[in-house]
């Protein structure tokens, strides 16, 4: 990895922090600063902070940060180099040669686009199947589904041929290879290795991100035998992650309107999008992710709501759920749409018609209701049991609500349902949230427990070096801040003395680098580091920034790890010379550890 620093420099002008990020989170301007919800866990507040100075984020609630290198790596699912490429790519700067590694990450990226072309490719055979002779059945499929000419060319529908190679003829015709279709998730192949098209017979939704790029297909049967499933979508490529994307998040991202309506099927987005609701998004066949709610769902309608229209079912009412914790835990309100007399919301839309579902719309219920509906439904109303069951379980979770006002209205309306008086229930309510208040406490002083003793992925060995760690750390931070002290760190202290394998580990790389007078900075550092333990790195600076960088302070950390030396009373303590300390890290490096 022998980039030139002036490179590094480069690349990171031409790709402001801020603006890089914007693309993933909503910056809130904080002082010179920014902060936003973190992009890579859910929380409700924002933890995400962004140095416009340094050019770098962390996050204090997931430990994530580093440079708009590591941000790249995180995001795209790409390695050092990778992302260094692509960024580098997207603003017009050559990549100087680099030996193995770079012609490795210039591969994956030229994979990747190889994939949208083949994509895109496909794509354009799906439609011309479908409006050709062959594609009669399909068309006449999605016709009779309601879906007009307009609708069905604004979405790029087509259809796969019911035939064992015609895309592979096709793509193999334009010069794709087999084996880089497979890995597109066009072919497949069995175990007798015989190599054929993953679609076959179905009308095809491309999928589409917000960028415009086909990133896979759904594929829905067009004569359902029963045999082979109803969908079949594209596995995960190096262009696709299941439970990343949304469908119809291309168009829906554009709506007017001030909420999501989030729906299972394809076709419920299709039909929906085609009566005016350009605001629906459809799962892809799996349960809704946490990332499809930050990366999408958040990124466009934060501080809006979401509208859950999940199939009228058992398992629908299980999946809203589900559903509404995850919004919940990131920060995004949702109501729920109640579908009466009908299977889904395109369904719906076919008997009822688009302004009786712009009302259901409208009256979408509260998550509060829609919880209390769930009890009611799943009790036996009909006996005492059943009510006693229905009013217990209400209760219960109505003493989980804090704010009393809304509380109170809830308990009004259950203690009409009920028969009982809003007194009783509020009596119940209230000793109730007594024994809650004196549980969430015993819970609050366990998980503070818990977390002071939570073992540390990054650097494990720090629970067993408490004292050590702060030393090693601060040592780190002063090197950061002033590399012209590591002469005199190196006077008293050589890696093997730092006792964690993480921090030593670093320790020698900055001794490396700097005596081989190359840069120290923390994107530089990425080569060597992981973008988790990059942002361990960045957490390090940021704890250390406000503390004051005298000799006195750096000679207390120092003295740590001496005390610890001399109390292990290592053999091999006698003091090494700088070159001698060079020439073991050397011999370490060399031995890849
Ligand atoms: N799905 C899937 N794989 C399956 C079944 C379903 O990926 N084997 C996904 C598809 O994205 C589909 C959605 O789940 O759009 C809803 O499936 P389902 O409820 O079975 O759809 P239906 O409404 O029954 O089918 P359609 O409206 O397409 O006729
Ligand atoms: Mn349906």
């Amino acid at each position: 990895m022998a980039l030139p620093d002036e490179f590094f420099d480069q690349i990171r002008q031409a790709n402001d922090i801020v603006t890089v990020m914007s693309g993933y989170a909503r910056l809130k301007k904080a002082g010179r600063d920014y902060t936003c919800l973190c992009p890579f866990h859910s929380e409700k507040t924002p933890s995400c902070h962004v140095y416009t100075d340094s050019q770098s984020f962390y996050c204090f609630g997931c430990g994530l940060g580093g440079d708009v290198i590591t941000f790249t790596r995180l995001t795209e699912n790409l390695d050092y180099m990778g992302a260094v490429r692509l960024i580098a790519e997207r603003s017009g700067i050559p990549v100087p040669e680099d030996g193995e590694d770079g012609e490795k990450a210039k591969a994956e990226l030229r994979k990747r686009s190889r994939i949208y072309e083949m994509n895109k490719l496909a794509a354009k055979f799906f439609v011309n199947n479908l409006l050709s002779e062959e594609g009669k059945a399909g068309l006449a499929f999605l016709r009779e589904r309601g879906l007009n000419d307009n609708t069905i060319r604004k979405y790029g529908l087509g259809y796969a041929a019911d035939s064992w190679d015609s895309l592979k003829r096709h793509m193999n015709l334009h010069g794709y290879g087999d084996a880089e279709m497979i890995e597109a998730s066009l072919l497949k192949q069995n175990e007798r290795g015989n190599i054929y098209d993953m679609f076959r017979g179905r009308v095809m939704f491309p999928v589409i991100d917000r960028l415009k790029n086909i990133i896979a297909f759904s594929g829905r049967i067009v004569n359902d035998d029963g045999k082979s499933g109803k969908y079949v979508n594209s596995a995960t490529t190096p262009v696709y992650t299941k439970g990343k994307h949304l469908f119809s998040i291309n168009f829906a991202k554009n709506s007017k309107k001030d909420c999501v309506i989030l729906c299972e099927g394809n076709m419920d987005a299709v039909t929906l999008n085609q009566a005016g609701f350009d605001n629906a998004v459809a799962i892809l066949g799996t349960a809704l992710t946490p990332e499809q709610v930050r990366n999408e769902l958040r990124f466009y309608w934060e501080g809006k709501k979401a509208v859950i229209a999940y199939d009228c079912d058992k398992a629908g009412a299980k999946a809203t759920e589900k559903t509404i914790g995850m919004l919940n835990q990131a920060g995004m309100s949702a109501k729920v749409l109640e579908l009466r007399g009908a299977k889904d919301p395109d369904d719906y839309i076919k008997m009822f018609g688009a302004e009786s579902f712009a009302t259901l719309v409208d009256k979408s219920i509260p998550v509060i209701s829609f919880k209390l509906n769930q009890f009611k439904e799943n009790a036996d109303t009909d006996t005492p049991e059943g009510r006693a069951d229905y009013l217990r379980k209400a209760v219960e979770f109505l003493s989980e609500i804090n704010n009393q006002y809304e509380r109170r209205v809830y308990v009004s309306e259950l203690a009409e349902d009920c028969k009982v008086s809003v007194d009783w229930i509020e009596e119940q309510i209230g000793a109730k949230r007594k024994s809650n208040r004196y549980f969430q406490q015993k819970d609050d002083r366990k998980a503070l427990l818990k977390s002071t003793t939570k073992r540390d992925e990054i650097n494990p060995d720090s629970n067993r070096f408490p004292a050590e760690v702060r030393a090693e750390n601060g040592i780190i931070a002063f090197l950061f801040h002033s590399p012209d002290k590591l002469p005199l760190i190196l006077r008293r202290l050589n890696p093997v003395d730092f006792p964690t394998v993480f921090n030593r580990k670093l320790f020698e790389t900055l001794i490396l680098r700097l005596t081989k007078r190359q840069s120290i900075d923390i994107s530089s550092l990425g080569g060597e580091f992981s973008a988790e333990e990059v942002g361990r790195i960045k957490k390090v600076k940021i704890d250390n920034a406000d503390l004051p960088f005298t000799d006195e302070r750096l000679n207390d950390y120092i003295n740590v790890l001496v005390e610890l030396k001399q109390k292990a009373n290592k053999k091999t303590s006698d003091e090494m010379t700088n070159e001698e300390a060079l020439e073991y890290i050397n011999k370490r490096v060399k031995r890849g550890g």
